[in-house]
């Protein structure tokens, strides 16, 4: 990492909890600015003064659905005017759990459009932001769901397989320009409610495998700066997702997801 300056700031997608915020935590300990977004009306102001006053960097946070075209195309315009960006992380997604032919299409259009569209658009947008800079990381969360399909999450494990995919050619494409871009593939985390009676549901071996947000947020910055295209944060489970061959992992992920719905 080389030394950032006063005026650069880290954007971070999805700050107001879960992961994202344990990104921001750990980026302002490291003294770095903070740019945060989230939806509406979500705690993000608590968690913007939080910073300002507990690490005393700068900070400051927008509040817009990004899978909104217009607002997002506003948000963007507004960062690259006002604010000189040398990390963005893509960390916002959403997932869930349900029988495909349950799933209303609105359901099926907030995954593709967080995971996917926003992902890409937020790199396309912000790029020429990170191309000014003389040092410049980009990270986007996948997830271990990308290393395999499953029934009962379906469009999820398909939609962080794109991120993986578009990391890895993103990164390559910006190969002789000051830009990396990283990839992590997180296992579960207990980041929410919701998520922790989730993984509740899979016993003992899905507790044994969940991560802590704030361990996985350190790890990834890490090894960010050291321009890693692959973050590994849960080593067996990448090598398990990576080595069984999909007729053996396909019915066993979906009978251990199909779980979470009984
Ligand atoms: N949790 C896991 O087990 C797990 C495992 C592997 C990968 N991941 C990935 O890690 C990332 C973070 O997951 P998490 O569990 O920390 O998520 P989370 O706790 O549910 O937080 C999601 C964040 O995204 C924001 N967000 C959602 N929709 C948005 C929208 N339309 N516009 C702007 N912001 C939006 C939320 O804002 P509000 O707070 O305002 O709603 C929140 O800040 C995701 O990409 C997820 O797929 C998670």
């Amino acid at each position: 990492m080389n030394t950032i300056r006063k005026d650069q700031y880290a954007l971070i997608t999805g700050a107001s909890q879960g992961l994202g915020k344990s990104f921001a935590l750990e980026l302002a300990e490291k003294n770095i600015n903070t740019l945060l977004v989230s939806l509406p009306g979500e705690n993000l102001s608590v968690v913007n003064e939080d910073i300002k006053e507990t690490y005393g960097v700068d900070s400051h946070f927008f509040e817009l659905d990004m899978t909104k075209p217009e607002e997002l195309d506003a948000f963007t315009q507004q960062v690259n005017e006002r604010f000189e960006v040398f990390l963005l992380i893509n960390n916002a997604g959403i997932g869930g759990t349900m029988k495909f032919d349950h799933a209303e299409t609105r359901d099926i259009d907030s995954i593709i459009k967080l995971n996917v569209w926003v992902v890409s658009v937020m790199a396309h947008k912000i790029l020429p932001n990170l191309l000014r800079q003389p040092k410049a990381y980009m990270l986007n969360v996948s997830s271990i769901a990308a290393g395999s399909p499953m029934g009962y999450k379906t469009v999820y494990p398909a939609s962080k397989a794109f991120v993986y995919s578009f990391s890895l050619g993103l990164n390559e494409e910006l190969k002789d320009t000051n830009v990396s871009v990283s990839v992590v593939n997180p296992g579960p985390m207990a980041t929410n409610e919701e998520g922790s009676s989730r993984l509740n549901k899979h016993g003992l071996f899905a507790r044994m495998i969940t991560l802590k947000p704030d361990e996985v947020a350190r790890y990834c910055i890490v090894h960010v700066f050291k321009r890693k295209r692959i973050i590994r944060v849960n080593f067996w489970s990448w090598l398990l997702m990576n080595n069984v061959p999909v007729w053996i992992k396909l019915p066993l992920l979906t009978e251990a997801v199909r779980k979470e719905i009984a």
